[in-house]
């Protein structure tokens, strides 16, 4: 045991009662539940990026029509029309990194699934495309994009 401190004698003491606290801290810290495995979030992000294309409509592009890379996946006018009447029609497509903490993950995953949102109706309106998702891949979309903005 390290000698105490012959000017501070509590010092130890102190010293033991901090280590506990950082202990305490650590056990009780969020980091430590067990969350999404790297390779289903790895997975999602495949889907999202280069299977989905979630960014294509959910990411805002400048005046030359590139994309903002800081606002990716942020939302904002998706920037095309149809060319021929439409029932419905979104000129708009939601923040997902927003969106992905506000909706549970179930939620998620059945509107990825089979269209459902948790609102019922109305259903996400074109162009938004209805995705008839695996379990799997949409709980890997889920993790992916509660991964982000953290
Ligand atoms: C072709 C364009 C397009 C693509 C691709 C696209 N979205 Fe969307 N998405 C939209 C639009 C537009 C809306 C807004 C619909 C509305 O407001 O009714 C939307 C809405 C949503 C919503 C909210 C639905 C609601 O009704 O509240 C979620 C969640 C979503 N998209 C997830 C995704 C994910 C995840 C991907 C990729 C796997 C994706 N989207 C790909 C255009 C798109």
């Amino acid at each position: 045991m390290a000698r105490p401190c012959p000017l501070h004698p509590a010092a130890g003491r102190i010293r033991s009662l901090m280590a506990l606290g950082a202990l305490l801290a650590a056990a009780s810290s969020p980091a430590h539940a067990a969350g999404p495995s790297a390779a289903l979030v790895e997975h999602g992000r495949y889907i999202v990026h280069d299977v989905g294309m979630c960014g294509d409509c959910h990411s805002p592009r400048d005046e030359h029509g590139n994309f903002i890379q800081a606002r990716w996946l942020r939302g904002g006018p998706i920037g095309f029309e149809a060319t021929h009447l439409m029932p419905a029609w979104a000129g708009d497509a939601v923040d997902l990194v927003t969106l992905a903490k506000e909706w549970s993950e179930a939620d998620l995953v059945a509107f990825l699934r089979t269209g459902a949102t948790p609102r019922g109706t109305p259903p996400a309106r074109p162009p938004m495309p209805r995705y008839r998702m695996s379990a799997r891949d949409a709980r890997a979309v889920a993790a992916y994009l509660r991964s982000l903005g953290k």
